[in-house]
């Protein structure tokens, strides 16, 4: 087991905090600090997730076959998901971590059981839930690229968080082109609910740390 640090170091000024305002919590200081105790555990599951993006955007591809729009929106998306894979690949081996499998947290999981099963509403909702792990994506790599102490590895989160913040809205205007704003908002919302709820908790154990691990601000009032 690897030691917490006992103080997470000065925020920078100039870095605003960076969150998607549709996320319902922040994640908390106990996340990143199990984050900068293990930056190794941290990168190779960034590296899968890199990859599941890709992964994911594929499947919405093959199960909308159809579906131009969606296509020119997602193919470049799913590139782009696989050359942020090896950029951080590139990195792992740098430093001699291999992409060995590592045990996922229950975040996609529990998000993907909140899909309704009917059409439209699975398109609706399986575009917002990829969208709000893009979201909640961007909002761990600006965390990381302001407290990691390691300048490559801030460099590395810096350089990606922007896409994924922009990965987020080009799910968000799938969905407000083929559903509308107001629907598309009001299952954001209930679907942004289950999202903190989906990382409820804390690790005692800075060993399973992942991208998507427990650890979210209580939301005022929220019982424990
Ligand atoms: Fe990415
Ligand atoms: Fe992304």
């Amino acid at each position: 087991m690897h030691a917490l640090p006992q103080a997470l170091p000065s925020p920078n000024p100039s870095l605003a905090p960076a969150r998607i305002r549709w996320l319902e919590a922040p994640t908390s200081d106990h996340w990143l600090q199990q984050a900068i105790a293990r930056p190794d555990l941290l990168l190779i599951d960034h590296a899968h997730c890199e990859r599941k993006a890709a992964g994911v955007a594929l499947q919405l591809m093959f199960r909308y076959p159809g579906d131009e729009a969606l296509a020119e929106a997602l193919s470049p998306l799913a590139r782009e998901e696989l050359e942020h894979f090896e950029l951080v690949r590139g990195l792992m081996r740098r430093r001699g971590l291999a992409l060995k499998p590592l045990p996922a947290p229950g975040y996609g999981a529990s998000l993907t059981k909140a899909v309704r099963r009917d059409e439209p509403a699975r398109m609706l909702d399986a575009f917002l839930v990829a969208g709000l792990i893009e979201a909640r994506s961007h909002e761990r790599m600006a965390l990381l690229a302001e407290h990691l102490p390691d300048p490559d590895l801030r460099a590395l989160y810096g350089d990606l968080l922007a896409s994924e913040a922009r990965h987020f809205g080009i799910y968000w205007v799938l969905c407000e082109t083929r559903f509308g704003r107001e629907t598309t908002a009001a299952r954001l919302e209930e679907l942004a609910e289950q999202e903190v709820q989906a990382l409820q908790g804390s690790l005692s154990d800075c060993d399973q740390v992942r991208m998507h691990s427990p650890g979210v601000v209580q939301p005022v009032g929220a019982s424990t």
